[in-house]
């Protein structure tokens, strides 16, 4: 069982048109999705702009207000709780954003930027604070000098360590990282995914790892969620998704995944034009006749596809 568990997830926001400003439509976000999250995993969350990524992740952590569904920790409903009336989710659940330099305050000190998450709780004497942010700076390979520095003296990289230093200050159990290296370079993200990594063995920590690219989560995930429209087309373990994709979606994302290698390039340019063949021709058959994900059919203990019940595509 985990000690994060979402069940039937709806996040629907209202489209305001017109004189009177009244609800016209619906953008649904989330329309029906389960996560269970265990202590120390990671899981992928991956799908196209405006899949509704971002939206799992700040409901999960209650910047959005759920339309439906429940979510869970260790067993208790906290669903459109107030956070501040539930502290233990509060310090156990932190979030990385894509672009540090928007989510900072450019006007705070990088001290006053990673001790905030624990100034609500740990009532540290100043001195004591100083030396825990020193400790997470050094966790992330900066040191002492940063403290009273402000985010735009740092590169996009450093930046994005300090939002995992930041992270990770009050002890928490989850980090969910929002496309966390997808503004670095492909050097830089690499060596900012290692620090994730390391952390993550040396505190037990889970990530829900949000992404665009297949590519960039493959080494990071245990388990993978592949999203498209506010539905899960796809979920299971790493190896189910990357060897044995059973959607059309999933496998379309798999052959968009880019190849440095020159040697394979031409091969796999060929291989992704059949891909999209296959997506252009065979897509109707894997959405309903509104267009909508199908529910999930369990093919294993671990794997899950959205496939037509009659079997259409099959
Ligand atoms: N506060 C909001 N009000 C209205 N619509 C919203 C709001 N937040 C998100 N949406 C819409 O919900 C859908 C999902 O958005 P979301 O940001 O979750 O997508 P995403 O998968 O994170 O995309 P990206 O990869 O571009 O970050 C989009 O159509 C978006 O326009
Ligand atoms: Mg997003």
């Amino acid at each position: 069982m985990g000690f994060i568990e979402v069940k039937d997830l709806k996040v629907h926001f209202p489209i305001r048109s017109g004189f009177w400003n009244r609800i016209t439509d619906w953008v649904y976000a989330v329309d029906g999705v389960d996560m269970e999250i265990e202590q120390g995993k990671t899981y992928g969350l991956v799908g196209e702009s405006g899949s509704g990524k971002s939206t799992i992740g700040r409901t999960i952590i209650g910047l959005e207000k759920a339309t439906a569904g429940h979510i869970y920790f260790n067993g208790e409903e906290i669903t459109n709780k107030r956070l501040s009336s539930i502290p233990e989710f509060n310090r156990s659940v932190q979030m990385i954003f894509q672009d540090s330099l928007s989510s900072f305050n450019p006007k705070k000190r990088i001290i006053d930027i990673i001790a905030e998450p624990i100034r609500n709780f740990d009532h540290l004497s100043p001195s004591e604070e100083k030396k825990r942010v020193i400790e997470l700076l050094e966790i992330i390979g900066l040191n002492e000098e940063a403290l009273y520095k402000y985010p735009h003296e740092f590169s996009g990289g450093q930046r994005q360590r300090i939002g995992v230093a930041r992270s990770i200050a009050s002890n928490p159990k989850l980090i969910i990282a929002d496309e966390p290296v997808s503004a670095l370079d492909l050097s830089v993200q690499a060596q900012v995914l290692n620090y994730m990594k390391r952390i993550q063995d040396e505190f037990n920590l889970s990530y829900i790892f949000i992404s665009h690219d297949l590519g960039v989560v493959k080494h990071m995930c245990d388990y993978l969620h592949i999203m498209y429209h506010g539905r899960f087309v796809e979920k299971g373990t790493r190896k189910d998704i990357y060897t044995n994709p059973q959607h059309i979606y999933t496998k379309r994302l798999l052959s968009a995944i880019p190849v440095i290698d020159p040697i394979n390039r031409d091969k796999h340019k060929l291989e992704r034009k059949q891909t999209e063949a296959l997506y252009q021709e065979k897509q109707n058959a894997y959405y309903d006749e509104k267009g909508r994900v199908f529910d999930m059919t369990q093919l294993t203990n671990t794997h899950y596809a959205a496939l037509d019940p009659k079997g259409g595509a099959h």
